[in-house]
């Protein structure tokens, strides 16, 4: 029996389209998916969009569109061409508008109202449509949403359904507490959750009155679904649904940035718990990429999208830049003048020169054929998300020593026939071979290239691998 792994994305709002926020934890998600697949195991990598509340129906009227289920039909596929056109190997594509996702929502909720949990009470307070999110007066910063200063909040007051989220604390608290697992990732956010649930946690508004795009309530179809209800549930329907998958949950991992820690983090888990259903077994939660010091955002039009990253290096650069600045502890700042210099130094000038040097060398020359395993090392590392170390670690163990040997011993100044230069090659191409193993989630196409390259006889490589970026 192979082991399981699922790993999911937040799924994404259609209000926007895909800008490299989005990029990053599609990005992560997916070099775990394949290293995990690639070292033998059955993965299920979900990611999709999240298209119904308040937020898409006002960017759908804004765009023009009186359907809103029109609008989400024009913008979804945007978000899944994206990452094809990055080469992300997600398994399945869920959009919380597929029936097949509402109709487990709709089972999901009836549930716990049939338990019990779920209770008519009149809600007032503020409202972040940016975040759909209610917000105490404690969460503002001058007075505004700290994650959409720009945005205001509207002031809310109507009659809804309550979740027994409070209930479910103790048990959360204990979870966190006690859990060999440390669903909790990084250590760093298991105290800030754990301050936050022991100041006191209410029970929270899981309908809406005056919304209607979103899924009607089972027992009362005059409110919809909280569009975070809903949304959260994805990563338990596509498991009900998705024929090939249906023996996944619970996931492995959610990816998710640190703006949504609470909702996965404690308000998933409680519905779950209340569900009777396990609980995710790891959650991992990022910072922002920044551009100029500020978050990256549709309102603030300071985005940078994946096609502009593509288009100035490649697919694989792309993916490999992205992920070796994934902001995982501290917000980042990124920008395409970065991106081009280590772009230049790591694939451009050192990997890409490298690889084309030794297969003109070499060309023609027998290579070692004998099967690679993946290095534990490396493995623990990218597990730990600390993709840029890996990736050191990589050039490290088989990239540098051969560059170093290389200089060291001048093969270009010795005759073709000499036996300690083929020998030195013949080492050499498997190094190399070795790192594209390694690289295999960053850069899959690039490896399978190099892989290629150094298998049976070196070959020449049909153009330069990675072209220099001015
Ligand atoms: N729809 C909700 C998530 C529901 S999950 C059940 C949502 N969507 S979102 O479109 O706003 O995307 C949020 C996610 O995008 C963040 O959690 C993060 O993963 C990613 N990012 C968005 N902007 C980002 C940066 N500037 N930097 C890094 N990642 C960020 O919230």
């Amino acid at each position: 029996m192979k082991n399981k792994f699922y790993v999911t994305t937040p799924i994404y709002y259609i209000n926007d389209i895909p800008h490299i926020g989005h990029t990053c934890t599609t990005v992560v998600a997916d070099v775990l998916a394949r290293l995990h697949k690639q070292t033998g195991e059955d993965v299920f990598f979900l990611t999709g969009t999240d298209e119904h509340g308040q937020k898409v129906a006002d960017a759908a009227k804004e765009a023009g569109f009186e359907d809103v289920q029109k609008y989400c039909d024009d913008i979804a596929p945007r978000f899944e061409k994206a990452w094809r056109d990055l080469n992300i190997g997600f398994d399945h594509f869920i959009r919380t508008t597929d029936p097949r996702h509402e109709q487990v929502v709709k089972d999901f909720l009836q549930k716990i109202y049939d338990k019990g949990d779920i209770y008519k009470d009149k809600y007032e307070g503020l409202y972040c449509i940016g975040c759909e999110k209610f917000l105490t007066e404690s969460d503002l910063v001058d007075g505004h949403c700290p994650i959409h200063p720009s945005e205001k909040t509207v002031q809310q007051s109507e009659e809804n359904w309550f979740f027994k989220l409070s209930k479910y604390i103790p048990q959360i608290i204990k979870l966190i507490e006690n859990d060999g697992t440390n669903y909790i990732n990084p250590v760093g956010k298991r105290a800030e959750v754990l301050a936050k649930l022991r100041a006191g946690v209410k029970d929270i508004s899981i309908s809406r009155a005056n919304v209607s795009w979103g899924i009607p309530l089972p027992w009362d179809k005059s409110q919809t679904t909280y569009v975070w209800f809903d949304a959260l549930i994805n990563y338990y329907s596509a498991t009900q649904f998705v024929e090939a998958k249906k023996d996944f949950w619970p996931a492995n991992l959610h990816i998710l940035g640190k703006e949504i820690l609470w909702f996965h983090a404690v308000i998933w888990q409680a519905m779950l718990l209340a569900a009777g259903l396990e609980v995710p077994l790891k959650t991992f939660t990022h910072s922002f990429y920044m551009i100029d010091g500020q978050k990256m955002s549709k309102s603030l039009g300071n985005v940078i999208s994946p096609s502009q990253l593509i288009d100035a290096f490649g697919v694989d650069g792309a993916r490999y830049l992205v992920a070796t600045s994934f902001p995982r502890d501290n917000d980042t700042d990124v920008g395409i003048g970065k991106y081009k210099d280590k772009y230049n130094a790591d694939l451009a000038n050192n990997l890409g020169n490298l690889v084309s040097r030794l297969a003109k060398m070499g060309e023609g020359l027998k290579i070692d054929t004998s099967k690679i395993e993946y290095d534990d090392q490396v493995k623990e590392v990218i597990d730990d998300l600390r993709f840029n170390e890996a990736v050191l670690l990589i050039f490290e163990k088989w990239i540098n020593p051969v560059n170093l040997k290389l200089n060291e011993q001048e093969p270009w100044k010795k005759d073709f026939e000499d036996k300690t230069r083929q020998e030195l090659l013949r080492w050499a191409g498997g190094e190399l071979k070795k790192a594209a193993y390694h690289l295999m989630p960053f850069i899959p196409e690039t490896s399978q290239t190099i892989i290629d390259l150094f298998t049976g006889v070196i070959k020449l490589p049909k153009e330069g691998l990675f072209k220099r970026v001015s």
